[in-house]
């Protein structure tokens, strides 16, 4: 299938999405998020995709919910509706997903980066919850997940204040993993989802979903969900082949399985 407001690509055993509404600044209107969504539907159902690099373009990741199709909205619209909902579905994907960020990912634009497994950014990155300038709040989970990035003092700051923050600062305060050259970032992106998708599939999918439910549950219920996690690996293919090909000294032919 193609789409007006994504454009997908396999990569090996990456899926590479890119947003692609250039002239908004990939403002995220229902459409895009409807088309993302059938795009990350697919690369679940791929048997051929190991993880997911979600992009946007050079000036813009994306600049935030379409401000033009929300702003009539009325509370009645939004409730009925559940305006908003439909963004989440990135959060039930269960294969890795990184978001390659260069320029601006304000508001909706950063809560979706966030919702990634991790952030790659380039250096002229620029992350930022501006709602408050339009008389709302963040509403795609951005108050709770840039809080458990940054912590509260920042998180305060940038929620209230809505200023910009930069690639360095997004760095020092944890919300990206890395920063690179603008010119390098769907590589360094991609070469990231391609080591990660070589792995075992069961390992990557229960690694992911092991390290969310810190953000879930407490120490101790999430160190017994990882070693329930760690104990089911050992019923796989790939361990018995990984740990054999270490011990053979040669490299491991996962069939993630
Ligand atoms: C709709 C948008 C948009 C947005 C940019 N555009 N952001 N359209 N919704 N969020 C459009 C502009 O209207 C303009 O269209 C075109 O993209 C280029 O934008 P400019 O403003 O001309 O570019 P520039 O001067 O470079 O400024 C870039 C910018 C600015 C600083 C990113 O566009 C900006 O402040 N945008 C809004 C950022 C924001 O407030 N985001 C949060 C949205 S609220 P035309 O047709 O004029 O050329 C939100 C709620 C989340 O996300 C809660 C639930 C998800």
């Amino acid at each position: 299938a193609s789409f007006e407001t994504v454009l997908f690509e396999k990569k090996g055993r990456v899926g590479l999405v890119t947003l692609n509404r250039p002239k908004a600044l990939n403002a995220l209107n229902a459409q895009l998020i409807a088309e993302l969504n059938q795009v990350l539907d697919a690369c679940e159902a791929d048997a051929d995709i190991g993880a997911i690099v979600i992009t946007g373009s050079e000036k813009a990741f994306a600049a935030g919910a379409d401000i033009k199709e929300m702003k009539d909205k009325t509370f009645g619209d939004v409730i009925l509706q559940d305006f908003i909902a439909p963004w989440e579905r990135i959060t039930r994907v269960r294969k890795p997903v990184i978001a390659a960020v260069s320029g601006f990912a304000l508001g909706g634009g950063c809560e979706l980066a966030m919702m990634a497994d991790f952030i790659i950014a380039s250096d002229t990155a620029k992350f930022g919850q501006p709602e408050i300038m339009l008389g709302v709040i963040p509403g795609a989970g951005g108050t709770q997940r840039l809080t458990r990035a940054v912590g509260k003092a920042k998180a305060m700051d940038l929620i209230l204040t809505g200023r910009h923050m930069d690639a360095a600062e997004a760095e020092r305060a944890g919300l990206v993993a890395r920063v690179v050259p603008a010119a390098d970032l769907v590589a360094e992106a991609l070469k990231a989802a391609e080591k990660i998708a070589s792995f075992s599939l069961p390992s990557a999918m229960l690694a992911k979903e092991s390290v969310n439910r810190a953000f879930e549950t407490t120490l101790a219920e999430g160190v017994r969900f990882e070693r329930h996690a760690f104990h089911a690996l050992f019923a796989t293919e790939d361990q018995k082949e990984g740990m054999a090909a270490f011990a053979e000294k040669r490299p491991p032919q996962f069939k993630h399985a």
